[in-house]
């Protein structure tokens, strides 16, 4: 049987992973695949410790040049993570003929756009379903399930770290502090978690499947970016009250205006419907909702951080190269989900031109006309509100004031609100959380 020989770098969490994978599913994957996948090399910075698994048939270095260099190597698996050295290995490993499997989305939202090109002038293929939402095939699913469509939508629930933060806060009252180190004891957090908590982890995802949905260049930096930090146990209680939940989301939509194509690209904590799919989907889940002219609406669940489930997606990449490997690449769909010289360079819709619905949290002087000149700012913008609640003091003379909004723009909404912190009986420190309506 015709045998594919992988290298791996990184034996972290994700690496152990996809050795193990190697190790203890050869043979069914072989029966499914028809080629025999095997490890014969891995380069990880510490050897010197109990990897539990039996790497004994395995070369171990610590130099990852041995790796991406070596002869005997057709399929280089990077899982070191961040932008370098993964940059300069992956570069290398492709300029020495060998195939690219990653999950490192931080990697290919950043560089991508220099990779792609250098894949295809070494007859090589980069794959990175891992990347995104870990365990759950969502690149499959754009690139290939629902590739007839035009894509209406996306929304993702793209951090296990902060679904499972988000979770324990509502269900435990747990403390933030407390959970994120939870989720890092779990592996599923970022090495800097500040990556996972402030939004930047989901827009490194965001930025790759709007690419992949709308045939643009991989826009990372365009991405608008908030994260959950500064969500507290009372605003939890107070969404519910409400009849929603929050949920650190990915948006991604196509725009048509009379200046062009655009692309609406945003992170942000968000409120959800409780009876909404995506309101119940909990601990470090994700989700990805595809939405196409045609298939309608398509919802995928599953883990989205952690060892096995992203073994899974790197091994599914892996098993798609092996399959057409040797000299079959063409057969492959193409890695950004449309050819390259029909990918464009599609700008970003301004976040002030973006549309929506609004959740506020103001602190304000517990005195007669606050709420009056408050919502006679909001009606000078044509700002109706659905809804408003002024909760009990909680410092000596201020209360919070909660209100749901109608449909506005970025714009609008945050023109009202300079002009709302400019009255001295509210206090500067509005809390704004967006809110979205689904059909599912
Ligand atoms: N830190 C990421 C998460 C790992 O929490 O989802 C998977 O990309």
């Amino acid at each position: 049987m015709m045998e594919i020989r992988v290298g791996i770098l990184g034996l972290g969490t994700v690496g152990l992973g996809v050795a193990r994978m190697l190790i203890e599913q050869q043979s069914l994957m072989a029966k499914r695949l028809g080629k025999k996948l095997v490890l014969v090399a891995a380069a990880d910075r510490n050897l010197e410790r109990d990897f539990g698994l039996d790497l004994s048939g395995v070369r171990l270095t610590d130099d990852a040049h041995d790796v991406v260099t070596a002869d005997d190597v057709d399929l280089v698996v990077e899982l070191i993570g961040g932008y370098e050295p993964a940059r300069s290995l992956v570069t290398t490993a492709m300029q020495h003929g060998k195939h690219v499997v990653t999950a490192n989305k931080a990697l290919i939202a950043k560089h991508g756009e220099e990779l792609l090109p250098l894949a295809a002038a070494n007859h090589v293929a980069l794959a990175f379903e891992a990347a995104v939402a870990g365990g759950i095939p969502c690149l499959k699913s754009l690139r290939e399930g629902v590739a007839a469509n035009n894509i209406e939508s996306i929304y993702g629930i793209l951090n296990g770290t902060c679904n499972f933060i988000l979770s324990k806060m509502e269900d435990e009252g747990a403390d933030y502090a407390d959970v994120l180190k939870e989720a890092q004891a779990l592996g599923y957090a970022e090495a800097d978690p500040t990556f996972d908590v402030e939004g930047i982890d989901t827009a490194h995802k965001l930025s790759i499947l709007a690419s992949m949905a709308y045939g643009s260049h991989i826009k990372f930096d365009e991405v608008f970016t908030e994260g959950i930090s500064k969500i507290s146990a009372a605003d939890i209680e107070a969404v519910a009250e409400l009849g929603y939940r929050i949920k650190l989301l990915g948006i991604a939509k196509p725009h048509r205006g009379k200046d062009g194509d655009k692309v609406e690209m945003r992170v942000h904590p968000t409120l959800v419907p409780l009876s909404s799919q995506i309101a119940q989907v909990a601990d470090s889940y994700n989700a990805v909702m595809i939405s196409g002219d045609f298939v309608e609406h398509t919802v995928s669940i599953g883990r989205g951080a952690g060892e096995r489930p992203t073994a899974s997606a790197v091994m599914a990449d892996i098993m798609d190269i092996a399959r057409v490997t040797p000299g079959g690449l063409q057969f492959m769909a193409p890695a950004m989900g449309y050819m390259p010289d029909e990918r464009q360079d599609l700008a970003t819709l301004d976040m002030s031109d973006v549309q929506s619905e609004y959740y506020l949290r103001l602190q304000v002087q517990d005195e007669s006309g606050v709420i009056a000149a408050v919502t006679s700012i909001l009606a000078d913008h044509r700002i109706s509100l659905e809804a408003m609640q002024q909760k009990e003091r909680n410092t000596e003379q201020t209360v919070p004031v909660i209100m749901l909004t109608y449909r506005t723009t970025e714009g609008n909404l945050q023109a009202a609100i300079s002009r709302i912190v400019a009255l001295s009986a509210v206090e500067d420190d509005v809390l704004i959380l967006r809110k979205e309506s689904f059909a599912t």
